[in-house]
């Protein structure tokens, strides 16, 4: 496996692009609250995540995503800016709070007509449209009812996707339900570090319950209204070690696994809720009859969120799962001090194969943040970013060769965003964003990403979404006859 060690400085071809089949997804990812801005506009009604930029210093510097990246205003300039780029995919989130102000009931078609223009743009361009439902910005109406602990929130969600199903589905490729429901449930209700910034277990596990049942409920509504929608959800996934072979350690790394991993793909593949997970919560999660066969609903595609590897050590007095995550010396990190490790993503994709057997697989998120600086002449020399990028498609390549059905690869992110509780100092985009003028530049990771991209369409030959369509569909059914 190259290391980036290896390659830092001096991008390098990636020598397999062979590995990707025809018809590959090349893509990239944003989630609304991150890049649309226009928080009160056409209808739109507040978020958790409008509230919790509100609390004092909850967030970096106490920005917010009132403006971002005005994509909610600059969404034709950004599909022109995808299609110089050669993208052949744009990963994209509906904001819940444009679409049912209140959570449900009433529809707001100016804020449904938004995506509307979007997805016809994207087609329009060459782009196909893969849409997730929920990017953590629940509408601040149902949060005042009791929010995700409450079974209420996940019934509000199923009608929410039956809506924008109704809408979308017969111009959207994929359809994920939920985005990293891990943060959302974790962070969100058990360290307190994102919204709505609950810290306690006894909501966290009823919370993290709720939102594998709203993905089970979403795909049913997604399906109903969308006959022949490929639907899936996308979830951060990590490689789990222990800190030391001591067997407190290895005991949190497992612990730590079912926390991260677990909790989150067994349930959605048919094996229950992990047993030895409630017993470290201590808490039993809510469920009701049928809830489980609702929540294994079978997928079409499984997505991967990756970033870096997580290396634990017991921390008995901790909260749950008592473990704590320590970043061992002498590997190279990223701007967000997050270790780098493109070989912890080939194994992620092929334990997620071997144990779960999706149909299909899509890194639906991979990317590393820089305090990028810009140089005189407008370029963004990028080189750390773009090491990184090629060392992850070369574990793509590298996994897809040892049997993983990976069918797309979406670099996090388009633009430089608001990153959650972090705000807008570390930059994940393959195009800068001068979020004073709100002027795009394509940094150098983005002009390298375009050219690989171009050299895949020479080898396969280009072809248009159609093309791209029926070849994904042949490769699946040949899967099936596997
Ligand atoms: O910016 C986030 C994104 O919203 C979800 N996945 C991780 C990214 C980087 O932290």
């Amino acid at each position: 496996m190259t290391r980036l060690d290896d390659i830092r400085g001096r991008p390098v071809p990636i020598d397999d692009l062979t590995a990707f089949g025809p018809g590959f997804a090349w893509g990239a990812a944003t989630s609304a609250y991150q890049v649309e801005g226009a928080v009160a506009e056409d209808g739109r009604a507040p978020s958790i995540w409008d509230a919790f930029c509100r609390v004092p210093g909850a967030v970096a510097r106490g920005e917010t995503g009132d403006t971002a990246c005005d994509h909610y205003h600059r969404w034709a300039e950004d599909v022109a800016l995808m299609k110089a780029l050669g993208l052949g995919a744009y990963r994209f989130s509906v904001a819940w709070p444009r679409v049912l102000p209140a959570g449900g009931g009433p529809v707001n078609p100016a804020g449904l007509a938004f995506y509307d223009r979007l997805v016809d743009a994207l087609l329009e361009a060459g782009i196909e449209p893969h849409a997730t439902l929920y990017h953590w910005d629940l509408p601040q109406a149902l949060q005042d009812r009791g929010g995700w602990p409450s079974r209420d929130t996940a019934e509000r969600f199923a009608e929410y996707a039956a809506v924008v199903a109704a809408a979308l589905g017969d111009r959207v490729a994929s359809w994920a339900t939920l985005n990293e429901p891990i943060c959302a449930a974790w962070l969100g209700h058990l360290q307190g570090v994102m919204a709505p910034g609950v810290a306690d277990v006894r909501a966290a596990v009823p919370a993290s319950y709720h939102l594998l049942l709203a993905h089970g409920l979403g795909v049913q509504a997604v399906r109903a209204a969308a006959p022949g929608a490929r639907v899936g959800i996308v979830n951060l996934l990590t490689d789990c070690e222990p800190g030391s072979d001591r067997e407190e350690d290895v005991a949190a790394a497992r612990r730590e696994d079912g926390h991260h991993n677990r909790w989150w793909l067994d349930p959605v593949h048919g094996r229950g809720l992990p047993a030895d997970m409630i017993e470290v919560y201590g808490v039993e999660p809510p469920v009701r009859g049928g809830d489980l066969a609702a929540i294994a609903a079978p997928l079409d595609w499984l997505g991967v969120n990756y970033y870096r590897r997580s290396v634990n050590v017991a921390d008995p007095d901790g909260p749950v799962p008592h473990t704590r995550q320590i970043t061992p010396a002498g590997t190279p990190r990223t701007g967000m001090d997050w270790e780098i490790h493109p070989d912890r993503l080939e194994k992620i994709l092929l334990r997620v194969t071997r144990e779960y057997a999706p149909r299909s697989v899509m890194v639906t998120e991979n990317g590393s943040a820089y305090t990028d600086t810009v140089t005189p002449d407008g370029a963004v020399h990028d080189t750390e970013r773009t090491a990184y990028l090629e060392a992850h498609l070369a574990a793509c390549a590298s996994a897809i060769r040892a049997g993983v059905p990976l069918d797309g690869y979406f670099a996090w992110s388009l633009l430089d965003n608001f990153e959650w509780a972090y705000g807008y100092a570390q930059r994940f985009g393959l195009v800068h964003v001068d979020f004073a003028t709100q002027r795009r530049a394509v940094k150098d990771s983005g002009h390298r990403y375009a050219e690989i991209i171009r050299a895949h369409r020479d080898l396969h030959g280009h072809q248009d979404l159609q093309g791209r369509r029926d070849l994904r569909a042949h490769r699946l059914a040949g899967r099936s006859l596997e």
